[in-house]
């Protein structure tokens, strides 16, 4: 029988597991495998790492790159034979699980005007931010919402969802934001079609933004239950607006810039139990220091270009270019343009981190925050 290494996670550190392979401790482990069972020291540097390792790779998605199989993806299939017609994001580092980055899905969805999907609910919690076309909606639980350019749009667990695009409209394409692989290494995820394959209408159109939406004003009477927000759509401008409001308030966040993060208006809290979201704005010629969390993170370039570095891999981003900062990488973001504002738009998982008490966060010491570029994105051929 061939002999397998059992050593090669030792490390010569007080504390940590460091026994060397002996003839007497091979057969030792051999016997034990055939009662599917180990010795812990084998794989316990492999599986308590010293700090978080993150598989994903630092990546940038072009618009410009993938617009084109977005658009083409329209002439190929139809919604009813592909459920939903998404180009996925797939990190390099989570093909195995499908991730954009860490246990968060993405994708670029289509849908051209009077097509209309199917209604279904699932497990997971998904979000969408609308990136071009006129005349897409989405109906959530019976509230039908229209969408516009930047649009930020909840369609949380367990709800009955669809989406389309009004014949009067012209092709639209947003990004889909989903927890499919935290859910899945949950092993928690459940799938409904809806049995008439299509909702009804059972609230006035955009009721959610009319009720919830006002800031700082809360409706007389109005209860709400659900783990989620009852906000299902944010709108860009006053979205927008805000940032711009806060930028005249505010020195901003070194690492971060103007940033505010979309709540659910009657906690204060994240929109959805397991994603958040934030839009950032990036003054003029805004340069900032990194920090690095735990939580994975995908960006959306809303409006403006510039640049981020994430763990020495500078990406250039442009508008409606995505991008991705895994756990406990660094990132930095710089605007590049000296006379206007760029906006980010985010969705990361820090509503997990901070509900199961993983949070951690850490500003780069060295060179006064600012990390060299050791590489560049190379896809940009
Ligand atoms: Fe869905
Ligand atoms: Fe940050």
């Amino acid at each position: 029988m061939s002999q397998v290494s059992h050593d090669q996670y030792r490390e010569n550190v007080a504390g940590r597991a460091n026994v060397a392979d002996t003839p007497e401790l091979l057969a030792y482990y051999q016997e034990l495998e055939r009662f599917a069972a180990g010795a812990l020291w084998t794989v316990a540097n492999k599986i308590e790492p010293w700090q978080p390792k993150s598989e994903s790779v630092p990546m940038i998605w072009r618009y410009r790159d993938l617009r084109p199989y977005v658009v083409r993806s329209a002439e190929l299939v139809t919604p009813e034979q592909a459920g939903r017609r998404v180009i996925y994001l797939n990190n390099p580092g989570r093909r195995d699980v499908a991730a954009a980055v860490g246990w968060l899905y993405s994708g670029l969805q289509t849908m051209k005007p009077g097509e209309l999907a199917s209604a279904h609910a699932h497990s997971a919690s998904a979000l969408r931010f609308i990136m071009e076309g006129r005349g897409a909606f989405t109906i959530v639980d019976g509230h039908k919402m229209t969408l516009e350019r930047n649009d930020f749009v909840l369609t949380p667990n367990g709800t009955w969802h669809e989406h389309g695009v009004s014949a009067e409209g012209t092709p639209c394409i947003w990004q889909d934001g989903l927890d499919i692989p935290l859910v899945n290494a949950m092993e928690a995820g459940f799938y409904v079609v809806h049995p008439e394959l299509n909702q009804a209408v059972t609230h006035p159109v955009d009721d959610s933004t009319d009720t919830w939406a006002a800031t700082a004003l809360h409706p007389q009477g109005k209860v709400w239950s659900k783990p989620y927000s009852p906000l299902f759509r944010y709108e860009w401008e006053p979205t927008y607006e805000s940032l711009r409001r806060y930028a005249r308030a505010t020195e901003g966040s070194p690492f971060d810039g103007v940033l505010m993060n979309y709540v659910n208006p009657l906690t204060g809290g994240p929109v959805m139990p397991t994603m958040g979201a934030s839009m950032q704005m990036l003054r003029p010629g805004e340069k900032t220091k990194a920090h690095r969390h735990t939580g994975s993170f995908l960006y959306q370039v809303a409006k403006g270009s510039g640049y981020s570095i994430v763990n020495g891999k500078r990406l250039d981003w442009t508008e409606r270019d995505i991008f991705c900062v895994p756990s406990w990488a660094f990132p930095d973001h710089a605007n590049a343009n000296q006379t206007d504002d760029a906006c980010l738009f985010c969705f990361n998982d820090l509503p997990v981190m901070n509900a199961l008490g993983l949070y951690r966060e850490q500003a780069l010491a060295e060179n006064d925050g600012q990390q060299p570029v050791l590489w560049s994105d190379s896809c940009d051929s």
